[in-house]
């Protein structure tokens, strides 16, 4: 199969791995109840605790996926990874613990009530109708528009990835479902199909790559709490369930998100066709994952423990929470920049 031009570029549209940020080279060296006074003492301010946090998890995801831009994804440094491993650990631990405000779990008495739950939860939740989307969809600028697609890119740009850490760990039905969603992900066995593709397809070029890449170090903290949590519960054995909830919960959103910023894309005349396709097909993809995932829940077999069921609805109590906390932000953000630059 001849490779299409696009197919070239390193993805994700990231630079080399250019050294640790000096705060978290300095958490790396602390000893561990530096650490944990260090997380104490942030705790009292929520926007340092909140930058904190998801900046240096976001380092250490781009880690654990094993992308070029992440420390020692390419050399070999076994006290760096020993180090970034303790450090990964205690964060996660107050990402979870301490950073998320999930609603209570309630206690199903059996996977198929856990699975109408789920359905339940996708329908009405606070991120499902958040205002960010309405506020996309009659509202926004262009520039606003153009600036929510690219955090969507980089929010979107290794879920091929995430999926592939999904299956693991994973059994029966499960397994299945997350094995048919990473199949789609991956565009069926066809590169131009790949969901990562249609992001590259939104580049358009190496000169839209460069750009990317340059404006990386201007994300802002917030818009990378999703793909934290997620990672989070994707990279550890407790949290398989968790992670299983959460997509469904990530899933879920897509159709009814992407639907409004469709219109707000039609609103301001955003109508280029490698911008738009990422969007579109998701809207007809989606729907039939969710609700794949809230089946294979159902059909599971070996039946989960009731243990097992809690995790699961914990992990989508903690994607609802994130999700919004983060499209809190980006509203905020969005409408104090009214047009943003680049940052
Ligand atoms: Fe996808
Ligand atoms: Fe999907």
């Amino acid at each position: 199969m001849n490779a299409p031009p696009l197919q070239d570029m390193y993805w994700p549209p990231v630079r080399p791995f250019q050294g640790l940020a000096p705060e978290l080279a300095r958490f790396l060296s602390a000893p561990s109840d530096t650490q944990a006074e260090l997380l104490a003492r942030l705790r009292g301010d929520p926007e340092a605790h909140g930058r904190f946090l998801h900046e240096h998890l976001a380092t250490l995801c781009s880690r654990s996926l094993g992308y070029r831009d992440g420390p020692a994804t390419m050399t070999r440094d076994d006290d760096l990874e020993i180090a970034l491993f303790a450090a990964r650990t205690r964060l996660e631990r107050e990402l979870i613990d301490v950073w998320a405000t999930p609603a209570p779990v309630p206690e199903p008495d059996s996977q198929e009530a856990a699975a109408d739950y789920l359905d339940e939860l996708a329908a009405d939740n606070s991120g499902v109708s958040h205002p960010l989307f309405r506020y996309l969809a009659t509202e926004a600028t262009r520039p606003q528009i153009e600036y929510f697609v690219r955090c969507e890119l980089i929010r979107n740009e290794v879920v091929d990835d995430e999926v592939a850490l999904l299956v693991v760990g994973l059994q029966g039905r499960q397994k299945a479902v997350a094995a048919a969603n990473l199949w789609d992900e991956c565009g069926r066995g066809r590169l131009e199909n790949f969901h990562t593709y249609w992001l590259r397809r939104q580049l358009g070029s190496a000169a839209g790559w460069e750009e990317l890449a340059r404006y990386r170090s201007a994300h802002p903290w917030f818009a990378k709490i999703t793909s934290n949590l997620f990672t989070a519960l994707l990279t550890r054995p407790s949290r398989t369930q968790a992670a299983y909830g959460c997509f469904f919960v990530f899933e879920s959103w897509v159709e009814p998100h992407f639907t409004q910023l469709l219109e707000g894309m039609d609103r301001v005349g955003l109508r280029d066709e490698d911008t738009r396709l990422y969007f579109t097909a998701h809207t007809r993809i989606d729907p039939r994952h969710s609700q794949e995932l809230s089946e294979g829940l159902r059909a599971q077999r070996p039946r989960l423990s009731p243990a097992e069921i809690c995790q699961v609805l914990r992990g989508a109590h903690l994607a609802v929470d994130a999700g919004t906390r983060q499209y809190d932000h980006l509203l905020r953000h969005l409408v104090r920049w009214r047009t943003p630059q680049a940052g």
